[in-house]
């Protein structure tokens, strides 16, 4: 991945690209602006489509017809041709004059294993069984509960226990979207000189193996549900981190485990309303050291309604686990609430920010 801007310019970027959105939405008629806008959910599913089908990675090693990649992923020719036109027309393929499709700069961010890890969370935004929740978001809306809750009669959580399709596929969004945090978040906060590194709600380990292979003094501990950490086992020992790893499987509502000087948490107190959020806090707080520090590595909104991707995954946090994004001001008073006090917030050049807090 090439390196990132600062922070400062990627801010001034997104003002820039609020503002182009604006002029181009001025340069239709507003009923035309409306539906550009409403045909963003088709896109998705054919972006998520085109994923699941593995068609970004058919043309990776270059440009082929639309009935040479239908052969290959096993599809229908011409309804094949159709998506593919549909994403050329996105500039996310390029349709050739020889009649060929290419990736474009976009579209080679869909194919896997790609750094972005973006791929994955484009075939978990697609994924049926999530669209459905997403199809009941006006009852999220009506009742500020979560949908996913009402669709499954259980929590989002529990829901993906009982579907395992959709927790791997979950699962490898949560690690494809921490390739970013990584990439761009880690290097950002010196984790030297600590010692005991708990992971809460850590999933399948991706960000604290960063974090141990950076900090060669520390020993990490990766937490989450019993199940969940079946995996991050697997795949620690896969990075060849067993040997300074321990996983432990439970609940953050009953206890984390004791002893940390830092406890990561990364997109897992953005799942929680707040009553839940200040629960979880306080069981880390009962359980740091006295000069430990908890790191929240979130998408911190800024005041106001920006052009920022944090307002739309609110409305995902709304309706999948009942939980919402916050401003730095939000996460201050949740964090005060559970006894800590925010130190400092460090900005990152990905969405995430690092809001660093220690015991009062
Ligand atoms: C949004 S995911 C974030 C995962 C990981 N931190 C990452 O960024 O890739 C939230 C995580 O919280 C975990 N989780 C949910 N409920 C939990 C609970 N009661 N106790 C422990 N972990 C839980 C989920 O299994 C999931 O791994």
């Amino acid at each position: 991945m090439a390196k990132a801007p600062p922070a400062a310019l990627l801010a001034a970027l997104s003002a820039l690209r609020g503002g182009l959105r604006r002029l181009l939405l001025a340069t239709v008629p507003a009923s035309v602006g409306v539906i550009e806008l409403g045909f963003g959910a088709w896109l998705a599913q054919a972006l998520a489509v085109a994923v699941r089908l593995g068609i970004p990675d058919q043309l990776r090693d270059g440009p082929l017809t639309a009935q040479e990649v239908a052969a290959r992923v096993g599809s229908h020719p011409g309804a094949t041709y159709r998506l593919m036109r549909a994403l050329a027309g996105q500039s996310v393929l390029k349709l050739r004059r020889d009649g060929r499709f290419a990736l474009t700069r976009t579209g080679r961010a869909l194919v896997s294993g790609d750094q972005s890890g973006v791929a994955s969370m484009i075939a978990f935004i697609g994924h049926p069984a999530h669209r459905e929740h997403w199809s009941h978001l006006e009852y999220s809306v009506r009742t500020g509960a979560a949908a996913a809750e009402k669709v499954r009669g259980m929590p989002f959580f529990s829901y993906l226990d009982t579907n395992p399709e959709l927790a791997q596929v979950f699962n490898d969004a949560m690690t494809g979207s921490s390739a970013v945090a990584i990439e761009n978040a880690v290097p950002a906060y010196d984790f030297s000189g600590s010692k005991v590194i708990v992971d809460v709600g850590g999933g399948h380990g991706a960000l604290l193996a960063d974090v141990l292979r950076r900090t060669p003094g520390a020993r990490g501990v990766l937490f989450d549900l019993p199940e969940v950490a079946t995996g991050a086992a697997a795949a620690l020992a896969a990075a060849g981190l067993a040997s300074r790893c321990d996983v432990e499987g439970g609940s953050f509502f009953d206890a984390v485990p004791a002893g940390g000087d830092i406890y990561l948490l990364k997109t897992v107190i953005h799942d929680w309303d707040d009553e839940r959020a200040v629960a979880i806090l306080r069981n880390i707080r009962g359980a740091i050291a006295p000069d430990g520090r908890v790191l929240l590595l979130e998408m911190v909104l800024p005041e106001g309604a920006p052009d920022h991707v944090g307002l739309l995954l609110d409305l995902e946090m709304l309706l999948s686990p009942g939980g919402q994004e916050r401003t730095r001001g939000e996460y201050a008073d949740l964090l005060s609430q559970a006894g800590f006090r925010v130190h400092r917030v460090v900005s990152t050049a990905s969405p995430m920010s690092i809001i660093d807090a220690r015991p009062r």
